[in-house]
């Protein structure tokens, strides 16, 4: 298991007493952010359904319910066929703007691969098997900016092309073809300003967010990594995706902390395997009292991507955060990995300050509240419940089961 070395989960107790707390960080934000003309293109139409649906006390439904059987999260078999899907199919692990400039890199975890990425000289993201070919050691950590990158064990050095660029005592390897030697690339590219990788070298990742319009109105190669931690749960994967595509549960597991400030209003839309989810403020009714174009460029509320197979992007008028969460080792374990930004390249203390209170709120949210219940219920699953059942309210969780169920069938090796 790699460890992010940037881990630190800085929050202690969190709570959202009275609204006071988010509001305080949200009031300049919004002042700030009142520009008219530069809405996001979504942000009107999105207002204008959550508005309505809170004249109506709805939300957008699913038309039925969905059974689906436990073993999802349970059996080894199924939990051999998500591993395999998710072999074969891209991931969006970053956004553009945290190897904004060339010669920046920064370091991933992907379902247990180590991955360097890095932007070339000629601007390119790459992406690289982070494992030395002497005897495998990660040669990057962390993130940086750099032109070579030395392995610490016995300091064998690469280019930003991967290749082998010099090692220690040459002749020791006599024999040995080393102008073949270097660090393996991954495909790799940049879609709506985030970077996309496939751990297979012959899955292409082109196209792969085509369907997910708007993406690209956020400016994600402009966002800095601020933070970054790493939770380890019992849960089976998909349970810790579920918990952030409905909000049925606010008013009781938020019941002190997101529920006073937010509303379940909510609206989805799907892309494809993609989807999007959004939720308001309460205090979301105020724009009523305000012609449209003067309406904030962000919307009054959390947007929360669900990118195919399990990249969770959440994006409010405060704070931004990217989610990745894959299987761990066995069917009820899964390790998520949080990273929280900045909407901008961070250049003084209140870019760091904001950065951190969005951070903050956010992970400690799902962290004492969000995945404490997907743990819970790997228990049920565990346990005797043979199936869960996704209510009309619950519209997106039935969506990324059908989403994951139908890529493992379309993904099988062939026998
Ligand atoms: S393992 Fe990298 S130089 Fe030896
Ligand atoms: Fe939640």
């Amino acid at each position: 298991m790699v460890f992010d070395r940037r881990v630190h989960v800085t929050s202690p107790a969190f709570s959202f007493e009275n609204g006071a707390e988010l509001e305080d960080v949200l009031a300049p934000v919004r002042n700030a952010a009142g520009t008219a003309g530069a809405q996001l293109p979504f942000v009107p139409s999105m207002t204008h359904r959550v508005l309505a649906h809170i004249e109506n006390r709805g939300l957008d439904l699913a038309d039925d319910v969905l059974m689906t059987p436990t073993d999802v999260f349970t059996s080894a078999e199924r939990f051999a066929a998500d591993r395999q899907m998710m072999q074969r199919t891209p991931h969006v692990v970053a956004w553009g703007g945290e190897i904004a400039e060339p010669g920046d890199y920064t370091t991933k975890d992907v379902m247990g691969t180590p991955v360097l990425l890095l932007r070339d000289k000629d601007c390119n993201a790459r992406a690289f098997v982070n494992v030395c070919a002497h005897r495998g050691a990660q040669v990057a950590s962390g993130c940086g900016r750099a032109t070579r990158f030395t392995c610490p064990y016995h300091a064998w050095s690469y280019d930003t092309n991967g290749r082998l660029a010099s090692l220690p005592s040459r002749h020791m390897f006599d024999g040995v073809d080393l102008s073949e030697l270097g660090l393996r690339p991954l495909p790799v590219s940049e879609q709506a300003g985030l970077i996309v990788v496939a751990l297979d070298p012959s899955v292409s990742v082109d196209g792969f967010l085509d369907d997910a319009e708007d993406l690209d109105s956020f400016g994600f190669d402009q966002y800095a990594h601020a933070q970054s931690a790493e939770l380890h749960l019992r849960a089976n994967w998909k349970l810790a995706v579920d918990v952030n595509f409905e909000g049925y549960h606010f008013p009781f597991l938020h019941k002190d902390t997101l529920a006073p400030i937010v509303t379940n209003n909510s609206v989805f839309d799907t892309f494809g395997m993609h989807c999007r989810w959004a939720f308001p403020f309460r205090n979301i009714e105020e724009l009523r009292k305000i012609p449209e174009q003067d309406w904030p460029e962000r919307f009054s509320g959390s947007v929360v991507y669900g990118i195919f197979p399990s990249c969770i992007v959440v994006e409010s008028p405060v704070s931004t955060l990217m989610l990745r969460v894959y299987p761990g080792e066995s069917p009820g374990t899964c390790v998520v990995h949080m990273v929280g930004g900045s909407l901008h390249p961070m250049k003084n203390d209140d870019d760091r300050l904001l950065a951190q209170a969005g951070f903050d709120g956010a992970t400690a949210v799902l962290r004492d509240e969000d995945f404490p219940a997907a743990e819970a219920c790997q228990r049920g699953a565990e346990n005797g419940l043979e199936n869960i059942i996704l209510g009309r309210a619950e519209p997106l969780v039935q969506h990324l089961h059908r989403e994951w169920d139908s890529a493992v069938e379309r993904l099988k090796p062939s026998a």
